[in-house]
């Protein structure tokens, strides 16, 4: 029978959230020693949830939708309408087959090949200069990066552009006020570009590669058998090349980890890669990205003792989730050993979401995610640079987190 769950006291909680971010969920769950608890959030109900049986509930069966589970400014600025993520079941599954049908085993490591190119390119221009700030360099690499992988034809005079564009979607998606505003405006501007490429693919001004993304997504036919408008084509396209961009958090927080634990460089750097891959995934499990995912309930549902009904809005804790001490012993230590001999779980490491890629709305992603990360940590152990004194704290109220100083080296030489 259900019974009443803990339930935070109190008429809003939006404050508390912002302020206290990636450790809000998990320090009341850890405070009501329960997995899931009540609380109010923008003035609404909202069950909050953590856990890898939390995760299992709410992403097997299809019984959240995403829609209305965000709030507004980050749909916008993250995902916009018509999108992969607002679709459900069959619409959603067919959708999500034209993301998996490019990740193939050609495809993800090409993109680590292409990362290097670019990456060696960045270090020629670095090579005497000054100081680089790694985060924001990282834009443009991966903006060529991304582009090159996506077989988008963007001319070379609008990477600049196009890599402040998609730096400013993800940077801002936890703002509000003027930031989000201009980035906003950043996306719109994205969204036009994009868009006007589409439509000069669909009419052979320009050429994709056969396979490439922006030619799959270009001619993609919808469950209706028509294509897809060029407005929703280009927010496709821009849902693989921002995350492309937004996977220089995740390498800057491996140059942190390179930095704070230097004997895992030298090993990187003597050519033994055997924990290159538990090294990435410590890195994905232990830094803050992505905090949490929302949901609105499609049915009634029971767990936990809870009756949800329909309509009802969660919240599932990724980051708590990763860090539950349950699940991963001395959560707060970075420990790549764990990773060895791993086989894998789709609900205890979720830093991009939970279950089975193809049936949810996790993230298509990982795959290229993680080839990006093991081949810019052995571009990071093959140069030199020095990691000038700098604030190299990460704030967990900050959404998405960074480092404070982006991770700033000096004096680049390629070997
Ligand atoms: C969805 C995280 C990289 C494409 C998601 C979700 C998360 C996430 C948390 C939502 C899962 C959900 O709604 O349940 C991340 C992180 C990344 C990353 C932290 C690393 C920086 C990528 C990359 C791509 C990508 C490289 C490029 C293909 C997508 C798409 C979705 C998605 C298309 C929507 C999937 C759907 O609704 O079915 N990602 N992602 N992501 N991600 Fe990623």
């Amino acid at each position: 029978t259900a019974h009443a769950i803990p339930e935070e006291p109190g008429l809003d909680h939006s404050l508390a959230l912002l302020q206290e971010g990636y450790t809000y969920i998990s320090r009341r769950c850890d405070r009501f020693n329960s997995d899931l608890f009540l609380t109010r959030i923008m003035l609404t109900p909202v069950v909050c949830l953590r856990g890898a049986e939390a995760a299992r509930f709410v992403y097997e069966g299809e019984r959240f939708t995403r829609r209305g589970a965000m709030p507004r400014s980050v749909l916008l600025l993250l995902q916009d309408v018509g999108s992969v993520q607002t679709l459900d079941g069959a619409a959603h599954r067919h959708r999500k087959a034209m993301f998996l049908s490019l990740m193939t085993p050609d495809a993800i490591p090409r993109i680590g090949t292409l990362l290097a190119g670019h990456w060696r390119d960045a270090v020629r221009r670095w090579e005497g200069g000054g100081e680089v700030v790694l985060l924001d360099a990282l834009a443009e690499i991966l903006t060529r990066t991304a582009c090159d992988w996506a077989g988008l034809p963007v001319p070379d005079a609008d990477i600049p552009a196009l890599s402040a564009e998609l730096a400013a979607m993800v940077e801002n998606a936890g703002s509000l006020g003027p930031s989000y505003l201009v980035a906003l405006r950043l996306r719109r501007r994205a969204e036009r570009r994009v868009r006007h490429l589409v439509e000069r693919l669909r009419a052979a001004e320009l050429e994709a590669p056969p396979g490439s993304a922006a030619l799959t997504i270009a001619t993609h036919r919808d469950t209706d058998g028509a294509t897809l408008p060029a407005g929703i084509a280009a927010v496709e396209l821009l849902n693989i090349l921002r995350p492309i961009v937004a996977v220089g958090r995740y390498i800057t927080f491996a140059a942190l980890a390179l930095h704070r634990h230097p004997e895992w460089r030298e090993r990187f750097a003597q050519g033994d890669e055997a924990d290159l891959e538990p090294f990435v995934q410590e890195v994905r499990r232990l830094y803050p990205f992505f905090p949490m995912i929302g949901g609105r309930a499609r049915q009634a549902l029971r767990w936990g003792g809870h009756d949800f009904a329909p309509g009802d809005w969660v919240l599932l804790d990724l980051h708590g989730t990763n860090h539950d001490p349950r699940l991963w012993p001395e959560p707060d230590r970075f420990r790549p050993e764990r990773f060895r001999g791993w086989q894998g779980n789709p609900y205890t490491l979720v830093p991009q979401g939970a279950g089975d890629v193809a049936a949810t709305h996790r993230c298509p992603g990982e795959w290229i995610t993680i080839a990006l990360m093991k081949e810019a940590v052995r571009q990071l152990c093959r140069m030199r640079y020095t990691v000038p004194p700098q604030d190299l704290s990460i704030s967990l109220s900050q959404m998405p987190a960074a480092p404070a100083s982006r991770f700033v080296i000096g004096a680049v030489r390629p070997n």
